[in-house]
Formats: C-alpha cells, sequence, structure tokens
C-alpha cells in the first residue's frame, strides 16, 4: 500500500495553446486546448480522465510526455521536473504556496530537461489503431523498430525474442510477426499498438481512448489485459475515454474535463456515486441503466446546445452556457477549484444548488 502512495506524475497548471489561423488574416487565434490542467498520478494506479470531444483529453496526454512542446505549466516525472515554464508557484508537502521572505509566491526555475532518458520510460497508445501504424511496416518491424531505437536487444536472436514474447503477451503469435496492419482487426491492430508500447519496458503509459474504435465485445478483453498488464509490470497509466462507465473500473481516481479545465477529480466511486458537478451530472446520467426503476429514480441532466470553441471560451466558468444552474456569477467569475470531501475537488460555484 505504502508504495502506491509515491507520485510518478505530477502536472502542475499545464497549458496548451495551439495557434491557427484567425478571423483577421493578419492575427494568429489561440486555441486553448488546455489551461490550467493540474494532477498526479501515484506508481502503478490509473487516473482516468474523461469529457466530451475537443475538450483537450489526447492534448493533454501527448502534452504530458512532451510529444507536444507545453505552452506552459509545469511536469514532474518520478520526482525529476522535465519541464517548467518558471511562471508556476511551488507548493510544499501540504499543498501549501512556497512564499519568500516579502510573502510573495516562489515559482520554480524554466526548465526544458533533455526527453531521451524519459522516452522509453513514457509511452503512448494511440487513440485510432488504423493511423498510428505504418500500413509498409510488417508488425514485426512496428515492434522491432521501437526495440531498436532503445537499443533494447543485443542480437538478432535476442530482439526476434523479444517481439515474439511482446505478440504473444498481447494476444497475438509469432505468425503474425510477418504481416501487414492491413491483414488485421481493430481490435489486433490496437494489440499491436499495445505491444508496441510495451516492447520498450516502460512505467508510465498514455492509454488514449484504447478501445472507443473497437467493438463492444472486444472492448472488456483489451481492458482486461491492460488491467493485467499493469499489475504484471506495476504499470501507470492515464487512461483517457469519453465515457465515465469505460474508465470506472480500471481507474483508481477521475478527472473529469470540460473545455481545456478539469471541472472535477475524485475517486472512481465518489465521481460514480457522489458527483457534484452539473457537468459530470451529465456525463452520469448519460449512461444507460438496465435497471428500469433505478433508471426512473435518477434525475436526468442533459446538455443542450454544442461545446463552445475553445479559441473564444465563455468567461468565467467555461460550463456556463450549457449549464442549467448558471447566474451571473458564473458569468464574472472563474469557479475556485475546491476540495469537497476526501481527495475530492471540484471547480462550481452553485456546489449546494447542485448537490
Ligand atoms: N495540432 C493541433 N492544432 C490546432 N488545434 C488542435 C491541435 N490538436 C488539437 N487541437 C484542438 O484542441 C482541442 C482539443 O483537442 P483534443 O484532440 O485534445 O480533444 P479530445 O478531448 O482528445 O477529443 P476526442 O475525444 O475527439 O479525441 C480541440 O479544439 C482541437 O480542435
Ligand atoms: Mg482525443
Amino acid at each position: 500500500m505504502m508504495a502506491e502512495q509515491k507520485i510518478l506524475v505530477e502536472v502542475k497548471n499545464l497549458r496548451q495553446y495551439f495557434e491557427v489561423p484567425g478571423k483577421d488574416f493578419f492575427r494568429k487565434a489561440k486555441v486553448k486546448a488546455v489551461d490550467d490542467v493540474s494532477f498526479s498520478i501515484p506508481k502503478g494506479s490509473t487516473l482516468g480522465l474523461v469529457g466530451e470531444s475537443g475538450c483537450g483529453k489526447t492534448t493533454t496526454g501527448r502534452t504530458l510526455i512532451r510529444l507536444y512542446e507545453p505552452t506552459g505549466g509545469r511536469i514532474v516525472y518520478d520526482g525529476e521536473t522535465i519541464f517548467d515554464s518558471g511562471d508556476v508557484p511551488l507548493t510544499d508537502a501540504d499543498g501549501k504556496p512556497v512564499l519568500d521572505a516579502h510573502g510573495k509566491p516562489v515559482c520554480g526555475k524554466k526548465v526544458k530537461a533533455n526527453m531521451l532518458p524519459y522516452r522509453r520510460k513514457m509511452q503512448i497508445v494511440f487513440q485510432d489503431p488504423y493511423a498510428s501504424l505504418d500500413p509498409r511496416m510488417t508488425i514485426g518491424e512496428i515492434v522491432g523498430e521501437a526495440i531498436d531505437i532503445h537499443k533494447l536487444a543485443a542480437t538478432p536472436a535476442e530482439r526476434r525474442e523479444k517481439i515474439i514474447r511482446m505478440l504473444e503477451r498481447v494476444g497475438l503469435n509469432s505468425e503474425h510477426a510477418n504481416r501487414y496492419p492491413h491483414e488485421f482487426s481493430g481490435g489486433q491492430r490496437q494489440r499491436v499498438g499495445i505491444a508496441r508500447a510495451l516492447a520498450v519496458d516502460p512505467e508510465f503509459i498514455v492509454c488514449d481512448e484504447p478501445i472507443s474504435a473497437l467493438d463492444v465485445s472486444i472492448q472488456a478483453q483489451v481492458i482486461n489485459m491492460l488491467e493485467d498488464l499493469q499489475n504484471e509490470f506495476g504499470l501507470t497509466y492515464l487512461f483517457i475515454a469519453h465515457d465515465l462507465s469505460v474508465v470506472k473500473h480500471i481507474s483508481k481516481r477521475i478527472g473529469v474535463m470540460y473545455l481545456g479545465k478539469l471541472v472535477e477529480m475524485g475517486t472512481s466511486s465518489e465521481i460514480a456515486f457522489h458527483c457534484c458537478h452539473p457537468y459530470t451530472k451529465s456525463l452520469i446520467s448519460a449512461i444507460p441503466v438496465a435497471d428500469p426503476v433505478l433508471s426512473r429514480s435518477m434525475k436526468r441532466i442533459v446538455l443542450e446546445g454544442d461545446i463552445p470553441s475553445p479559441v473564444n471560451p465563455p468567461s468565467g466558468c467555461r460550463f456556463r452556457t450549457r449549464c442549467p444552474y448558471a447566474d451571473k456569477l458564473c458569468a464574472e467569475k472563474e469557479p475556485e477549484w475546491k476540495e469537497v470531501g476526501n481527495g475530492h475537488f471540484c471547480a462550481c460555484h452553485h456546489l449546494e444548488k447542485v448537490t
């Protein structure tokens, strides 16, 4: 139990703004895809990240492992700061801001660590198993390439043995090694993606909707496999999904994202049974309930309208344009990230009305 408490991955005020062509030809606009996101993941555990399409889940995962260079924030991996934009306040062990002699918050130094030592340790399983495998490479070459990049096999025999072992570990076999991605089903391709990530002995894997493109019948198999692999290798996951029902079982904690920000975070059971943000409530009431009595007794929140543009997010609370509880305060002031219970956080001005 104690070992689980050690934090492997921590992000603080992570920001990722993309420049895109603006309405005005000469001025670029900024897509605030990830805006001030903070969380930490203990070693060997899983943080689930959920939210509607376009809310910034993939961008969070990719920025966290620095596939995208962050616009701002701090990323700490296994106690080492691998990125710091220099404007994020430091906190002490109790989470209180560190102050200087004049009572001003002290920020961390700017850091852009060389990622080479971390590339092997931090892996990603991509969202789209159709696009993420090179169609001109055999499955063996795809898994072997990862082994070569990180020089993890001393001889061709060791390399081959490692490739086969990885394929077998994800439910494929040695005959598959000489075949091409198009010869496989979606589920099998995702297994190849997992084998590729696993082949380099990672510690941390961003699982970006690894099952959303798959048939329902094989989703559970892949989830179970990921759980088994986690236990066997002590892996730490950031597990991204649209749907709360998918992450609920595999995640210890769940973060809910809306338009580039976290709106709520807590243990899986807190989020599933005692969520307090209206957006999380709407996500939960969208999950079909098999029990008709329970289903009728549940208050449903159905959201109207589309997600606003992350180029021009609403003032104050970003969710207010779709929130049934929104009022003047919500338009004026961004809600604070408050602890509502044991490690359960929520950003909403009207918690007492919602719960
Ligand atoms: N490379 C990029 N350049 C510009 N904008 C981008 C880029 N990548 C993502 N975005 C924008 O950032 C926002 C967040 O995108 P992201 O892919 O992270 O969302 P997501 O939550 O993963 O969505 P989905 O569930 O559909 O995968 C979107 O508005 C998207 O259009
Ligand atoms: Mg995505």
